[in-house]
């Protein structure tokens, strides 16, 4: 088949979408609970907020293996990595270290029996016939557990380490759009394709075999704006958001918006937030470990370089420079701060507000993991929005 982007399915047409095939809707997010859990950004140090505090994040794959491990006996549904290339430098170079994300996700696949290994992927560093593959031996391993997170991008300093840190947010989704029509097609059509598109062109494509998941994995896309959030409803299975208000009606609104975007182009979409917890016996030190880790340990160098250093129309507006000052959270984003009781509160009112799934950071994953797990997930099973976890139902 020759497929040419500009004759009428590719990006920036006004043409109706090309209809690829839903994801497999068995697999572990798809499953009863109303709230879906994911950890997030365990592959990398100092993932949920910039701190120099000696306890920050630090990654190991012992570690990593283990917690991923906790939270899928907890019945936690994802393990979702962040991808990185460099750091904020300052005293504590948050972000500086990671684990790459298709390795790792194949690593964990291999040690993990139920939960959804996630791998994320900046569209911009790697080909489509790469990535379907290196996607495809993952749910092998996994049998059948492999989500893709699909990102445009973040931050120029590491995206010039490929060459490609000079397209804006305009050229970023028309590549990315182009790579998922690519992807989608390597992974669900038998026969071979010549893809002829602005940035990408494949002679002959061919994949062998597919995924265990049929006829294709599900695909996450974490964005923030309203190009990003089009990209999603219109590509992804998952739209996985930055919520910038605390407002019940606001998260609704949002939430609404995105379900119509995506039935506009007749489809479905869960809605995925991102958050930082810090959890404690009383709100009082909950806040006060956020002081100790964003003031009186802060590194206040690096979180200058987070701001500063976004890619063109990227940099966080006000409200969110207002939240990752305040409250330490990296994106600007949610953060649940507070007693198990409020946390699981809160958690109960994002449902209510209809987020599918929260991915979860903490300044220290190795207390927090635990600590929710004991203290805050019998909350959400006895609210309703998850159901307990037998004994040895995942021996
Ligand atoms: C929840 C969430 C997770 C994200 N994870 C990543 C990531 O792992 N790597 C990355 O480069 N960008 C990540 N991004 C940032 C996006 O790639 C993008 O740069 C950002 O959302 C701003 O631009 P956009 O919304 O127009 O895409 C994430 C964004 C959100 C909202």
């Amino acid at each position: 088949m020759d497929y040419k982007s500009t004759d009428g399915h590719g990006p920036n047409t006004s043409e109706p979408v090309h209809r690829f095939p839903d994801c497999d809707r068995t697999g572990p997010l798809f499953g009863p609970n109303k709230i879906k859990l994911g950890v997030f950004g365990l592959n990398l140090c100092s993932a949920a907020g910039i701190t120099a505090a000696q306890d920050r994040h630090e990654i190991g794959w012992e570690q990593n293996v283990r917690l991923v491990q906790q939270a899928e006996a907890a019945g936690f549904e994802a393990a979702v990595p962040v991808a990185r290339w460099r750091g904020f430098e300052g005293a504590s170079n948050p972000w500086g270290e990671s684990f790459e994300t298709y390795t790792w996700a194949a690593g964990l696949a291999a040690v993990t029996k139920r939960i959804g290994i996630f791998s994320t992927s900046h569209v911009l560093t790697v080909s489509p016939v790469m990535a379907a593959k290196a996607m495809v031996t993952i749910d092998h391993i996994s049998d059948g557990r492999a989500v893709l997170n699909v990102v445009a991008g973040w931050f120029k300093k590491e995206l010039d380490m490929f060459g490609v840190g000079d397209l804006d947010s305009a050229g970023r989704y028309a590549y990315t759009a182009e790579w998922m029509d690519a992807l989608l097609r390597l992974w669900t059509q038998n026969e071979t394709f010549d893809f002829n598109g602005h940035y990408i062109n494949i002679k002959d494509g061919y994949l062998q075999p597919k995924a265990i998941q049929r006829p294709r994995p599900p695909v996450m896309n974490a964005a923030m704006s309203p190009v990003g959030h089009a990209f999603a409803a219109r590509w992804a299975d998952i739209a996985f958001v930055s919520i910038d208000s605390a407002d019940q009606a606001a998260i609704k609104e949002k939430v609404r918006g995105l379900r119509q975007l995506a039935a506009d182009n007749g489809r479905e979409l869960q809605i995925w937030a991102a958050s930082l917890v810090l959890c404690a016996a009383t709100e009082a030190a909950a806040k006060d470990e956020i002081a100790r880790y964003i003031e009186r340990e802060g590194d206040p160098a690096a979180a200058a370089n987070r701001t500063a250093w976004g890619l063109a129309g990227e940099r966080p507006s006000e409200g969110r420079k207002d939240t990752m000052q305040k409250k330490g959270s990296v994106d600007g984003g949610l953060s649940l701060i507070g007693t198990p009781a409020q946390i699981a509160d809160n958690i109960c009112q994002l449902s209510e507000a209809g987020i599918d799934g929260l991915c979860l950071a903490w300044f220290n994953f190795e207390k927090g993991v635990p600590m929710f797990i004991g203290e805050v997930l019998p909350l959400l099973e006895r609210a309703g929005v998850r159901q307990a976890v037998e004994m040895g139902q995942f021996a």
